[in-house]
C-alpha cells in the first residue's frame, strides 16, 4: 500500500513495515528492533487493536482516519538525552501538519501548536500524542522508539475524550493526505534530528519551539508528585525543560519525565 522510498528523506522511513491492523506499532517496533533493524525504520498502521499512550493509558486507534507511526532510531548519544527526542518530533509534527494545509489561509486560521513537552493541538485541542520508549544496554541506548498518533479525519471521541481532544478534519474543514503528511513529518524530522544531535541538545531548536508552544506566558498548574504548584511558563530551555516562574519570581525548570502540565482553566 504505501510505496517505500517515497519519503524525501536519507534515513527516516527509508524503510517502511505497512500493518492493516496491529495491536501496536511501538509493541511491534521494539520487536523488531530487537531483531535488529536499522535506524530510520518506519512502522505504520491503519489501524492499532492495543493503541498505547502515555503514562499507561491507552490510544483510539480506529481503522482509516489516522495515522499510526514509530520510528525507530539508533542513537550514539547517552539515555538521559533520548527525551529531548520526543521535542524534537512533537516539532517535525507541528510541521508537517503546516505543510499540508491550505495555501491560501484566512487571518484566523488555527496554526498546530505544542503543548510542553510533546502534545500538539489545534485550537486548545489535542490532535498528536507522542509516546517514547528507550532500551538501554550497558548504559548505552540500544534503540529508541518514537511513536505518535495524529487524530487526521473527522471521529467521534469517547466520553472522556470530547472535552481535550480534536481532529485536524474538524479543526481545518480538510481531509489531509495521510501519505503526505507523513512524508513531510519525516523530512522534516530528519533536518531537526540533525541539529539536535550535531549540538546533543535542543540549543538550535528551543527559539522555534518556544515559538510554537502554546503554553509561553501562561499560567500552568506543574502536576509535580511531590506536590502541585502554578506559575508562568517561560519556554524551555537548551535541555527541553520547562522554565516556570514562580509567584515569588523564583524560577523552576521541569523535567517532562517527572511532570505534567495542565492550564488553570482547562487543558492548555
Ligand atoms: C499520548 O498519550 O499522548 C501518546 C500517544 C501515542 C500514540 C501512538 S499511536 C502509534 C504508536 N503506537 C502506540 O501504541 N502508541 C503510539
Amino acid at each position: 500500500m504505501m510505496p517505500e522510498n517515497y519519503m524525501p528523506t536519507a534515513r527516516a522511513g527509508q524503510r517502511i513495515l505497512f500493518y492493516e491492523k496491529i495491536d501496536s506499532t511501538n509493541v511491534q517496533a521494539k520487536e523488531e528492533a530487537a531483531n535488529g533493524a536499522s535506524h530510520g525504520t518506519l512502522l505504520v498502521a491503519d489501524m492499532q487493536t492495543a493503541g498505547m499512550g502515555r503514562r499507561g493509558r491507552s490510544w483510539e486507534s480506529p481503522a482509516g482516519t489516522n495515522l499510526y507511526f514509530s520510528l525507530i532510531l539508533r542513537p550514539d548519544f547517552a539515555p538521559d538525552k533520548a527525551s529531548m527526542l520526543t521535542l524534537v518530533m512533537a516539532l517535525a509534527v507541528a510541521e508537517g501538519m503546516e505543510r499540508v494545509k491550505p495555501d491560501e489561509l484566512p487571518d484566523n486560521f488555527p496554526m498546530p501548536e505544542i503543548k510542553w513537552p510533546n502534545d500538539i493541538v489545534i485550537n486548545g485541542k489535542k490532535v498528536c500524542g507522542i509516546l517514547t520508549e528507550m532500551s538501554v544496554q550497558e548504559g548505552a541506548i540500544g534503540h529508541v522508539i518514537v511513536g505518535v498518533g495524529i487524530n487526521v479525519q473527522k471521529q467521534a471521541f469517547a466520553p472522556q475524550l470530547v472535552q481535550t481532544a480534536t481532529d485536524m478534519e474538524t479543526q481545518w474543514g480538510l481531509k489531509a493526505p495521510r501519505e503526505e503528511l507523513l512524508a513531510h513529518i519525516m523530512a522534516a524530522f530528519e533536518a531537526y534530528y540533525k541539529r539536535f544531535e550535531e549540538k546533543g541538545n535542543l540549543a538550535e531548536l528551543r527559539e522555534i519551539y518556544n515559538k510554537r508552544l502554546v503554553n509561553l506566558g501562561r499560567e500552568v498548574q506543574v502536576l509535580d508528585p511531590q506536590g502541585e504548584y502554578a506559575g508562568i511558563a517561560t519556554g524551555i530551555n537548551d535541555m527541553g525543560e520547562l522554565g516556570v516562574k514562580l509567584a515569588d519570581g523564583q524560577m523552576t525548570y521541569v523535567y517532562a519525565g517527572e511532570v505534567s502540565v495542565r492550564g488553570i482553566y482547562g487543558y492548555v
